[in-house]
């Protein structure tokens, strides 16, 4: 039986998160960003310095990072972390961070422990799950499955308007490639990459808004489809 679950994954800048939100705002769901745990996840280990390919090291480490999703006050806002107590929601929120948690979100030790942590969270249901492979792997049963795509270009333009938004100095090129950089890391990794799932609903985001998507998502659900 399908489980009262919504997935939503996709590229980085398609506004995965944004929409998200909104989906889940309207449904009275919870809004589960998987992405900001493997951030905090990349911080802790970038912070005790772990040498990512001891596995013993990793997997001590790991046992001990707890981690505590604070949802945004406004819709507007990202999802906040706990880090062992810490709030460190300001801090994985750079590109820099955004790389690292690429970087960390391949190590199969960690993607096993923040694939168990999503599914205590979303087992229950009622949930709007954002990220890579919540889709392909956290959720397999999910009720419903979008992948949003659009053309890099403009998923570039978007993450350079969000850093602005955010009073941040920002350089275009280098953002357009690290952003291309980031997803293929995503897509080309061994577990979990990045793609759709069979059973997705896929849509372009490049030429539409965000209440356009998150409109298109809505029909769908509604529809019982
Ligand atoms: O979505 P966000 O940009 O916060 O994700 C940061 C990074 O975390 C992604 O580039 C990806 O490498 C990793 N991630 C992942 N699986 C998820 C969510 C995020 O590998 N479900």
């Amino acid at each position: 039986e399908a489980l009262a679950v919504i997935t939503i994954d996709g590229p980085s800048g398609v506004g995965k998160s944004t929409i998200s939100r909104k989906v889940a705002r309207v449904l009275g769901f919870t809004y589960l960003d998987t992405g900001a745990m493997y951030r905090a996840v990349g911080l802790f280990l970038q912070w005790n310095r772990v040498d990512l390919s001891d596995d013993q090291a990793m997997r001590s480490i790991l046992a001990k990072i707890h981690i505590q999703l604070l949802p945004g006050k406004n819709e507007d806002d990202d999802t906040g972390v706990l880090l062992n107590g810490e709030d460190v929601s300001g801090t994985i929120r750079t590109p820099e961070m955004a790389m690292v948690a690429s970087k960390v979100s391949a190590i199969p030790l960690v993607r096993e422990k923040l694939t168990m942590l999503q599914r205590q969270l979303g087992n229950i249901g009622g949930v709007v799950a954002e990220g890579r492979d919540t889709g392909t792997v956290v959720f397999p049963r999910a009720r419903y499955k979008f992948f949003l795509d659009a053309r890099p270009e403009e998923r570039a333009r978007r993450r350079v308007r969000q850093l602005c938004m955010r009073g941040e100095a920002v350089d275009e090129r280098k953002i357009l490639e690290m952003t291309l950089e980031r997803d293929k890391n995503d897509r080309e990794r061994a577990i979990a990459p990045l793609r759709q799932a069979e059973d997705a609903w896929v849509i372009d985001t490049t030429s539409r808004d965000i209440d356009e998507v998150t409109h298109l998502v809505l029909e769908v659900i509604r529809a019982g489809r």
